[in-house]
């Protein structure tokens, strides 16, 4: 395996704050789903940008209305649906046109624009590079659609128009799609198949983002462990997820780096030991469970049994004792017993998560799960599951926050407090929200802080230095 990179093919990086401009046709942009979608609205922008579009945040001006689509679970489509109202209104009132991107453009394809006389333009996550081309068909009326999924797009060489307010963090995705075919789950069909970006340009986009005053960047991956970069014109040059982040860590060991989302089955030692190794690597790591019982998760096909998991997390504090983990957790899934969800609750306490990301399993058209299993846990019990669970998880990320009172953590600061002008927050690098007063701190400084106050969902402190 290589390591060492040239810098070689054309990369443009050009345009890395958006172009407001009274004079050219304007975008509005709205986006729903996973932080790979955020990042795709800012390639969109991009796009859109580098075609005469400028932005604009007030959608009774704009020219252009997207909506950047999430069909994970059923309430994420209805809000969808929700704005699609909105935009009728506003449709009603002045010449505006309409589309739908990205994962429920993909999973609803021509429905959208038969069922919703709003829609005008379809178009799916591999797409993009097409917009300009269809909205100007749907300028001249024609109503357009491209739901084409790819095998080798990545956007690799264009450079993502940052929508963050804040220009300190920012994301940069390494792969896209999924292989992993988990039996609930819709992104493997909304988004294809898996595949990873050429190494030189991601590295490229990091070194642009130093460059603009950025500190921390998270690279992003439906399953980050499965990052495997051959180049083409020699077989024999591979690049692994471990190889890319100890790169990545090495060209900038300024910059914070954290990644999303790690797989249990493919995690190696391999990328805990270059955590490990990098102070310039944030001690992090997203770790889905998604539940504590081993046929649970064989009915998932997560590929993992509940000791596999326990071992990755033994691995995990083996390397690095101070690393906070966090996970996803579906309650009720098909078939799922008393016992079994009792088993997920177990595994929460044993492993004593810092953070979860919790939901009730909702069922997704044609999926694995949709066609061959029945969803025949009542929504009620899933809710008193789900309940239960997030009820537990307070209690763990409590207690995990009241060990750090009297310890002293560099927190990369983001912005002013939403309770207080006085106080500023940042993010300490296990990924945790610590605020304290503003003093002559301003955003984008890392400062040392002693944490006296905890919550469930907060740190407090006071600056050190
Ligand atoms: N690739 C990541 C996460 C992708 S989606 C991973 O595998 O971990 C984010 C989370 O949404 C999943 O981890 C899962 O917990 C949840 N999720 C996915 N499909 C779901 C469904 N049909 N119902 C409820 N939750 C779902
Ligand atoms: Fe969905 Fe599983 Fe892929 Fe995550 S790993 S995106 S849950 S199929
Ligand atoms: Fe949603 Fe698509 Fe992300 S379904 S979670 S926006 S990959």
């Amino acid at each position: 395996m290589s390591t060492s990179l040239d810098n070689r093919g054309a990369v443009d990086f050009k345009s890395i704050r958006p172009l407001i401009n009274d004079t050219l046709p304007k975008l509005y942009i709205e986006t729903y789903g996973c932080q790979m979608n955020v990042n795709d609205s800012e390639v969109v922008v991009s796009i859109m940008q580098n075609n005469g579009y400028s932005l604009t945040q007030d959608m009774t001006k704009a020219d252009l209305i997207l909506i950047n689509t999430c069909s994970i679970r059923d309430n994420a489509e209805q809000r969808v649906w929700g704005r699609l109202d909105v935009f009728k209104q506003q449709k009603k009132k002045r010449s505006v046109l309409v589309g739908v991107i990205g994962c429920m453009a993909e999973r609803l394809k021509n429905k959208l624009l038969e069922e919703d006389k709003v829609v005008d333009i379809v178009v799916g996550p591999d797409a993009y590079r097409d917009l300009p081309n269809l909205v100007h068909g749907a300028e001249g009326g024609q109503k357009g659609i491209n739901v084409l999924l790819s095998r080798e797009e990545t956007y690799a060489d264009l450079s993502p128009v940052r929508l963050d307010q804040n220009g300190v963090t920012a994301f940069v995705s390494i792969m896209r799609g999924c292989n992993k075919m988990c039996t609930y789950c819709v992104v493997p069909y909304t988004r294809g198949g898996e595949r990873s970006r050429d190494p030189h340009t991601i590295l490229r986009e990091v070194q642009e983002l130093a460059d603009n005053g950025y500190k921390e960047v998270t690279l992003l991956g439906q399953n980050v462990d499965s990052y495997l970069w051959i180049n083409p014109e020699n077989q024999d040059e591979e690049v692994n997820f471990a190889a890319l982040l100890d790169m990545a860590a090495k060209q900038n060991p300024t910059m914070r780096f954290r990644f999303s989302t790690s797989h249990p089955k493919d995690m190696t030692d391999e990328v805990l030991k270059v955590m490990a190794a990098h102070e310039n690597i944030c001690k992090y790591i997203h770790l889905p469970a998604q539940s504590g019982n081993t046929r649970m998760l064989k009915q998932m096909n997560r590929g993992y049994t509940r000791e596999w998991y326990l071992d990755r997390i033994a691995a995990i504090r083996r390397y690095m004792p101070d690393c906070a983990i966090s996970t996803d957790i579906i309650a009720g899934f098909c078939t799922e017993s008393e016992e079994e969800h009792q088993d997920t609750l177990s595994l929460m306490e044993e492993v004593g998560y810092e953070f979860a990301y919790m939901f009730k399993y909702s069922e997704r058209p044609n999926t694995k799960a949709q066609r061959t299993l029945a969803d025949d846990v009542s929504d009620d019990v899933k809710t008193r599951r789900l309940n239960e669970i997030i009820e537990l998880q307070n209690r763990l990320s409590l207690k995990s926050n009241q060990k750090d009172i009297g310890q002293v953590f560099e927190v990369l600061v983001e912005g002013t407090s939403k309770r207080s002008k006085e106080e500023l927050f940042g993010r300490n690098s296990q990924n945790k929200v610590v605020v304290f007063p503003r003093k002559d701190y301003k955003i984008g400084d890392f400062v040392k802080v002693k944490i006296n106050q905890a919550s469930s969902a907060t740190l407090k402190g006071e600056s050190v230095e």
